[in-house]
C-alpha cells in the first residue's frame, strides 16, 4: 500500500525541466529562467555532467558560474535540483588515475574516456573521488534554501555500466566471494565446480566469469552478479552519505532507468533516497521491449509506446519506496538512441505526463529545455529549438499547466491497489544466464501479467519479495525461481489468494535444482512437482482449455506431478497447465494474453474485486477520488456510464468521449 507523495517542497503538482547552463552563454540564462516561469515550470534540475567546469584541475574549484545560474533561477522563483556529477569524470582525473575505467565484460577492453559513466563500480579510487566530489558541493550547497534537493549522479547502470571486467571489479570478486564463502572448497561445492574441472584451489585465483570458450558456469555468473549489485550498492550509498553529511531541508533522489537495466537490487538502491525519479522515454524503450518479439505492436505504437509500458516502470517506481516519486527526465519529442526515433504523436507528451501524475509523480521535469546544438544529442528534441523557437511539446506542457491548475482543488493520494505483482531482481538473473528458450525472460513474463491486469481496469501494486502481503486480495509472483522463505512468510501471513507462475521455485540462492526438485520451497503450498520443461519456438503456440474456451500455450511448458490439488486446466493431453490447492494457484505454462485475462478475471472476481474489461488503447488510474483516463488509440472512445464510467462521475477536464491520444479526468466519491 503506498504511503504518501513527495513534493520535495512542493505544496501541488509541478513542472520542472532539465537545464544545462553551461552549454549557453551567460547572456541566455535570464530569458530562459523567465520563459521557464512563464510556461509554469517550478523546478529546474542542473549540474549532472558539469565536473570540469565545476573543478577544471584538481582542486582547483569554479563555483562562479553555479553561483550566478542558480541565482538566475532563484530570482524567477524556480526551485532547483542540483546533481553530484559522477556519471562524468573530467579528463584530467581520468589521466591521472586511469584505473578508474571500466572493463567491457565481452571483449575486455577498457571502456575508455569520451562519453559518460565511464567509472568501475569496483574502483577504490573513483569511489573516493566521488565522495569528495559530493562533500565538496554538499558542504558549499547543503545548506542553501534556493537548492531544494540533490540527484546522486545519472542513471546508474545506464549504457550496460553494471558489470566490467577490470582489474578492479577482479580483485574485489575475489574477497567478496572469500566473505561469502569463507573457504574455496565451499565454493566449488556451492558453484558445482567439479563439473568440467572448474575447481579453483584459491580465492585469487577465481576469474571473472567472462571471456570463456562457451558459457561460464551459472553460478559462477549469479555470485558475480550478485557481487556487481553490492558494489553498485556501496558506491551509492557512499555518494548518499557524502550528502547527509552536510545537507540541511534538502533530500536525495536519483533518476532510475528501467530497473530491469540497472540489473540491481533496486530496492535496496532506492533504501538511501527520500523518493525515487525515473526517466520516462516511452518511445524508444517500449521499441526495445516489443520491437524484437512483438513486432506488430510495436509498429502500432511506435509513436505512442504501447499503453502499459510505460506506466509498467511507473508503478515500479512507486513499489520501490513505496510512496509517490517523480519523473526527472519526461521525453518531450524524438529522442536520439533507439533503433529508429520517431515523433511522439500529438498529445502524447501531455499524456505521458498525466499518466505518470495518475500513477503517483508527485512532479514531472522535461528533458531538456533547449535542443543541444553540439555534441550527442544533437538530434534530441527539447522544449526549446537550438535557436529558442517552441518545440511541438511546448504547447502540450501548457495544456498541463492548465489541467494542473483544475487539479490544484482535488486532494490526490497515492494509488490504492488490491492487487500486487510480486518482483526480484533475481528472477532477471536467473532468467539472463540461463534462459533456455528464446523470449522467455523475466521481466517480459511479468509484464504480460502486469498488462492482462491493467486491460481488467485493475491498479497494481509491483513490491519486493519482502513486502507486506497483508492488505491484498490477490498476490502474482508471476517469475521467481529463486523463492525466499520471507516471501512465503508474507504470504502466510497474508489471506489473498497467490498465483506462482511458471519456474518459481526452481532454482536455489546458489543457482541448483533444490533438493526436492522444482518448485522447491513452493512444493508444500501446492503439492506438485515438476518433472520436466520443455521450450517451444516462439513461433508456436499449443491449445489448451480451461473454463470450455480455448488458450493457446508458449515458449515455456513444465510437465507436473500433482498429488493432492486440483487440476483446473490441462494442456498436451493430459498434462496439467493449472494446478489449485486452496487459494494458492500454480502456472505451469506461459500462455496468450487472453487466458490471463481469463484465469485473472476470475480470481479477482471470486474475490470481489470489481473489474472490467477495457479496450485495447484504454486505460485508467485512480488517486483518491481522482480517475484519469488515457486512449493511446488513433480513433476516439466513448466511456460508458455501466462499466469504465461511474454512474456519479463529475468531469475535472474532458467528457466521456476520450479524443484519440487525449484523456479526461473525473471525480467520483
Ligand atoms: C537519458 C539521460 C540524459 C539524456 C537522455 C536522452 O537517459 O539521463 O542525460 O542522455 O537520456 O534521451
Amino acid at each position: 500500500m503506498t504511503e504518501q507523495s513527495f513534493m520535495g517542497g512542493f505544496s501541488q503538482l509541478a513542472l520542472g525541466v532539465c537545464y544545462y547552463p553551461e552549454h549557453w552563454p551567460e547572456e541566455d540564462w535570464v530569458e530562459d529562467a523567465a520563459q521557464m516561469r512563464a510556461l509554469g515550470l517550478r523546478c529546474v534540475r542542473i549540474g549532472e555532467f558539469a565536473w570540469s567546469r565545476l573543478e577544471p584541475q584538481r582542486d582547483q574549484f569554479d563555483f562562479g558560474w553555479l553561483d550566478r545560474a542558480i541565482a538566475t533561477l532563484a530570482a524567477e522563483d524556480l526551485k532547483v535540483v542540483l546533481c553530484t556529477p559522477t556519471a562524468t569524470p573530467p579528463k584530467w582525473l581520468i589521466d591521472e588515475c586511469p584505473e578508474i575505467l571500466p572493463g567491457d565484460p565481452a571483449s575486455g577492453h577498457v571502456r575508455g574516456f569520451g562519453s559518460r559513466r565511464h567509472y568501475d563500480f569496483s574502483s577504490t579510487v573513483y569511489r573516493e573521488e566521488a565522495v569528495r566530489i559530493c562533500s565538496v558541493l554538499a558542504q558549499r550547497y547543503g545548506n542553501d534554501a534556493r537548492i531544494i534537493g540533490w540527484q546522486t549522479d545519472n542513471e546508474l547502470c545506464c549504457h550496460d555500466t553494471a558489470h566490467s571486467r577490470s582489474t578492479a571489479a577482479g580483485q574485489a570478486f575475489q574477497l567478496w566471494c572469500e566473505s561469502r564463502y569463507g573457504n574455496i572448497d565451499d565454493l566449488n561445492t556451492a558453484w558445482g565446480n567439479v563439473f568440467w574441472s572448474m575447481e579453483y584451489l584459491s580465492f585469487d585465483s577465481i576469474e571473472l566469469p567472462f571471456g570463456a570458450v562457451t558459457e561460464t558456469n551459472p553460478a559462477h555468473q549469479m555470485a558475480y552478479r550478485r557481487f556487481a549489485s553490492e558494489q553498485i550498492l556501496r558506491f551509492h550509498n557512499a555518494c548518499c552519505s557524502a550528502l547527509e553529511e552536510h545537507i540541511q531541508n534538502q533530500w536525495i533522489t536519483h533518476n532510475f532507468i528501467p530497473m530491469k537495466d540497472t540489473q540491481t537490487d533496486c530496492f535496496a538502491l532506492a533504501a538511501p533516497l527520500d523518493f525515487v525519479s525515473y526517466d520516462s522515454y516511452p518511445l524508444g524503450r517500449s521499441e526495445f521491449l516489443l520491437g524484437r518479439d512483438e513486432p506488430e505492436l510495436a509498429r502500432r505504437y511506435m509513436r505512442t509506446g504501447h499503453p502499459d509500458y510505460t506506466a509498467f516502470y511507473l508503478d515500479q517506481c512507486r513499489g520501490l519506496k513505496n510512496r509517490g516519486f517523480w519523473i526527472m527526465e519526461q521525453q518531450p519529442g524524438p529522442v536520439n538512441w533507439a533503433p529508429s526515433n520517431p515523433r511522439p504523436a500529438p498529445g502524447m507528451v501531455a499524456l505521458w505526463t498525466l499518466e505518470a501524475i495518475a500513477h503517483g509523480a508527485d512532479v514531472v521535469s522535461f528533458f531538456r529545455w533547449r535542443q543541444a546544438k553540439f555534441a550527442q544529442e544533437q538530434m534530441h528534441a527539447g522544449l526549446l529549438r537550438p535557436d529558442r523557437s517552441q518545440s511541438d511539446a511546448w504547447h502540450e506542457i501548457e495544456d498541463v499547466v492548465r489541467v494542473l491548475n483544475i487539479l490544484k482543488e482535488e486532494s490526490l493520494p497515492q494509488p490504492q491497489a488490491q492487487v500486487a505483482l510480486v518482483t526480484d531482481v533475481s528472477a532477471q538473473w536467473v532468467s539472463d544466464i540461463e534462459q533456455q528458450g528464446q523470449g522467455v525472460e523475466a521481466h517480459r513474463v511479468t509484464f504480460q501479467f502486469y498488462r492482462a491486469l491493467r486491460r481488467l481496469n485493475v491498479a497494481v501494486d509491483i513490491v519486493s519479495h519482502s513486502a507486506d502481503l497483508s492488505h491484498y486480495a490477490l498476490v502474482i509472483v508471476a517469475s521467481m525461481p529463486i523463492v525466499s522463505e520471507t516471501l512465503l512468510e508474507a504470504c502466510e501471513q497474508s489471506d489473498a489468494t497467490l498465483l506462482f507462475g511458471p519456474r518459481c521455485g526452481a532454482k536455489t540462492p546458489e543457482f541448483q535444482i533444490p533438493p526436492n526438485r522444482a518448485p522447491g520451497l513452493l512444493e508444500p503450498w501446492l503439492n506438485v512437482k515438476v518433472n520436466s520443461v520443455e521450450t517451444l519456438r516462439p513461433d508456436v503456440t499449443e491449445p489448451f482449455e480451461y473454463q470450455d474456451q480455448v488458450f493457446q500455450s508458449r515458449l515455456w511448458c513444465e510437465d507436473l506431478t500433482v498429488a493432492d490439488a486440483t487440476v483446473a486446466a490441462y494442456y498436451q493431453q493430459s498434462r496439467p497447465a493449472l494446478v489449485r490447492k486452496g487459494r494458492c494457484l500454480y502456472l505451469a505454462t506461459l500462455t496468450d494474453d487472453a487466458f490471463l485475462r481469463q484465469l485473472l478475471g476470475d480470481l479477482l472476481k471470486e474475490r470481489e474485486v470489481v473489474i472490467c474489461e477495457l479496450p485495447e488503447d484504454v486505460r485508467t488510474m485512480t488517486r483518491g477520488s481522482v480517475t484519469f483516463a488515457f486512449n493511446y488509440g488513433a480513433t476516439a472512445y466513448t466511456l460508458n456510464r455501466l462499466s469504465d464510467l461511474p454512474l456519479n462521475a463529475e468531469f475535472l477536464v474532458g467528457d466521456a468521449v476520450l479524443a484519440p491520444r487525449g484523456f479526461s479526468i473525473w471525480r467520483s466519491e
